[in-house]
């Protein structure tokens, strides 16, 4: 009796996940990278915080973006292409804005704040990827290079303003 109640109860089971599959999971997209585009491009990024970005932030904020297979199972699919469309949309490692140094310098900041305090990167994505996880160490290279190239990108800033003022 319990046994048949069992096997139904399973058999429910597996009808929802498949049910699930059946509905769209959102985009998992990979635009071109153009390389002149890039953070390296326009940056000069050392090499330790290079493989930083790559190894614990590419995955969500940038064009690089590696789908593994269970991103194709709902309902996790829905959950990454979500998370990777916002990360995206708020730093874009392969679509770095150049032209604009009041926004990189913003982005800059909220880069060191990020990993200072423990947010980025996710702490869900730390949990299935050990090898993200940062150190005491990395986070201090990481903020290292923000606040340099926060100082380079006043500067960049302030020969625009002067500029716009002639
Ligand atoms: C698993 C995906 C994921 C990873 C990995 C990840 N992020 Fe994010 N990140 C997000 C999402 C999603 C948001 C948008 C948060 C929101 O909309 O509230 C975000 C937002 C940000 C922002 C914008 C400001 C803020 O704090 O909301 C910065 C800067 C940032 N991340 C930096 C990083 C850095 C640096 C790394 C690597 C050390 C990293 N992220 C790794 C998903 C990720």
């Amino acid at each position: 009796m319990w046994k048949r109640a069992a096997k139904y109860a399973a058999l429910a089971g597996v009808l929802v996940f498949a049910g699930l599959q059946l509905a769209p999971s959102g985009e998992r997209t990979n635009p071109p990278v153009i390389a002149t585009h890039t953070l390296q491009a326009s940056t000069d990024v050392p090499a330790r915080v290079n493989g930083i970005l790559r190894r614990s932030c590419m995955d969500c904020h940038s064009n690089e973006t590696r789908w593994p297979w269970y991103s194709h199972l709902a309902p996790i699919s829905w959950e990454m292409t979500s998370d990777v469309v916002r990360a995206r949309k708020a730093m874009n490692i392969s679509e770095w804005p150049t032209d604009r140094p009041a926004r990189t310098i913003g982005i800059l900041n909220a880069i060191c704040a990020g990993v200072s305090s423990g947010r980025m990167p996710l702490p869900k994505y730390g949990m299935i990827h050990p090898e993200a996880r940062l150190s005491e160490e990395d986070r201090k290279a990481i903020c290292e290079w923000t606040s340099t190239e926060i100082r380079r990108q006043v500067g960049l800033r302030k020969k625009q303003l002067i500029s716009q003022a002639n």
